[in-house]
């Protein structure tokens, strides 16, 4: 086998905001119950940033956490990519935003929209940078205020989102070139235009000039959600030249308890090796990922050397999974 530069994870930190919006706080305002919203989704609460916190806010909490989990500070920082579809403001980039409140020197700095799939697509991204030598220390975050895009009058979508960021440390190093080695080992990434209609937020700077509300067909999403993120599931297994069977972790997209079990369940993945967080955090679109990474590693389940197979789908529609080893 012939070494090969690898992106690692060195590091991964979360933030949630503190306010904890439970369902019977929303059933105050929209015709619900706590029952339905568990029944439906496995949602029991999400948190809500301040009005006075930024999605970068949200992101710097959770890269500082990343960068002293991997024992690096600001100063080291050379490549940051945030994903998110709730950026502090429709430009500068939030990354370059993120940049300044860490006090990392410049670099490379850029944000990544694609919605809940944001994550997955940026640590596509960011591998492609760093095994060519192009971050020796990156910064992969996904941040988000959901609850800006939300019409609080629609009941079939404002009980599925939360706030909240998480951040991962990427670094080269140089693997056997096998799948024992640590890093990203294959990605797949999906994206199909004709499906806008069925999750969108009706609003943007080039059409109306709002930031808009999301829109969504939930029980269509839902539809698509199971069977199109399997496809790309076993073709990053493919691609990364494992199996099913080796994965010790599937960290889904956490959208939907059902989906979640849904798409484990047509994957062949037993229940006890999925990582699941929406009971607390809701969905948080490009955040879901990487705060269900640190749930999973601050509480002990996920150690090093692990093989943890990721993915997400979400507006576009987008999807894609990543398989990397810890
Ligand atoms: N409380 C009570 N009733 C609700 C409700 C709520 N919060 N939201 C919707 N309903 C009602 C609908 O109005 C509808 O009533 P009707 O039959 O009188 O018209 C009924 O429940 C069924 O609606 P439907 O949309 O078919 O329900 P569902 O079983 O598909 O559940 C979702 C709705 C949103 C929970 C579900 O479709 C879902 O989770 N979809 C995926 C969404 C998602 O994860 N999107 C993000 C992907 S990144």
């Amino acid at each position: 086998m012939n070494s090969r530069v690898r992106s690692v994870v060195t590091g991964v930190g979360g933030c949630l905001p503190p306010n904890i919006v439970s369902n019977s706080d929303l059933a105050q305002t929209v015709d619900t119950t706590d029952e339905w919203i568990i029944e439906r989704t496995g949602i029991h609460s999400r948190r809500r940033a301040g009005d006075e916190q930024a999605t970068s806010d949200l992101a710097v909490e959770a890269a500082r956490v990343a960068l002293a989990k991997a024992g690096r500070t600001a100063s080291d920082v050379d490549l940051i990519i945030v994903a998110t579809t709730t950026p502090d403001l429709t430009f500068p980039a939030t990354a370059t935003i993120v940049q300044r409140k860490l006090g990392a020197p410049p670099g490379i700095a850029f944000d990544v929209q694609a919605v809940c799939s944001g994550f997955v697509y940026a640590l596509a991204v960011a591998d492609s940078f760093v095994v060519r030598g192009l971050g020796k220390c990156a910064l992969v975050i996904g941040a988000e205020t959901m609850s800006r895009l939300m019409d609080w009058t629609d009941r079939g979508t404002c009980i599925l989102f939360g706030d909240g960021a998480g951040a991962v440390v990427l670094e080269p190093r140089t693997g056997e070139g096998t799948t024992a080695d640590r890093g990203i080992l294959g990605f797949s990434l999906r994206a199909d235009g004709t499906k806008q209609d069925l999750l969108y937020v009706d609003g943007g700077p080039s059409t109306t000039g709002t930031v808009g509300k999301l829109r969504m067909q939930g029980n269509q999403v839902f539809r698509h959600a199971v069977v199109n993120i399997s496809e790309a599931v076993l073709a990053a297994i493919a691609i990364a030249e494992v199996s099913m069977a080796e994965v010790d972790w599937f960290i889904p997209h956490q959208a939907n308890q059902r989906i979640l079990e849904g798409v484990a369940k047509r994957l062949g993945i037993d229940g006890n090796r999925v990582i699941s967080t929406v009971a607390d955090h809701a969905n948080t679109s490009a955040a879901s990922i990487p705060l269900a990474l640190s749930v999973g590693i601050e509480d002990g389940r996920i150690q090093p050397g692990q093989l943890l197979l990721l993915e997400a789908m979400g507006g576009g529609l987008t999807w894609g999974a990543v398989v990397l080893r810890l």
